[in-house]
């Protein structure tokens, strides 16, 4: 479990929401294989994670880019390492059912490491990045009509 922190806090609010929503998905996802919960019910966790996480990157990378963010290259390799891992998590799941509860945990342990590690080290680097408020503006609404069309 991850509790957010306000020491997580990127300085661009929406960039702060999404990782708030991704960390509840990642939650939601470690709770249900603690609860030994079935693997329908995992994949649906895992799924809904892969999901946002692919998501809110595809975003924040956006995000670095526009700004010629220095850590932007650097973020996109971590997320990238961070999307395999997933998939690496999906693999147990699906695939290869038999895997030792003790090497999923591992794997829970790493991510939910690196999510934090992830936030405070390259996207606390948006700070330095000079988003104004229009720009936050935009992606929000961006966001919004994303949600109307997914629901
Ligand atoms: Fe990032």
């Amino acid at each position: 479990m991850i509790v957010w922190d306000d020491q997580y806090s990127t300085g661009v609010d929406y960039i702060d929401k999404q990782h708030q929503n991704l960390i509840e998905h990642f939650n939601n996802f470690v709770d249900s294989v603690h609860q030994g919960r079935g693997r329908i019910k995992i994949g649906e966790m895992l799924g809904y994670l892969q999901f946002y996480t692919e998501w809110h990157f595809k975003r924040e990378e956006s995000c670095m880019h526009d700004h010629k963010c220095p850590v932007a290259q650097d973020n996109i390799e971590a997320h990238n390492y961070f999307k395999t891992k997933l998939d690496q998590m999906s693999t147990y799941y699906f695939e290869e059912s038999d895997t030792d509860i003790g090497i999923i945990y591992d794997l829970i342990d790493e991510l939910s490491k690196w999510i934090v590690n992830h936030i405070l080290r390259i996207d606390g680097e948006l700070r330095h990045c000079g988003v104004t408020p229009a720009y936050a503006k935009t992606q929000e609404m961006d966001a919004y009509q994303d949600d109307q069309k997914a629901g």
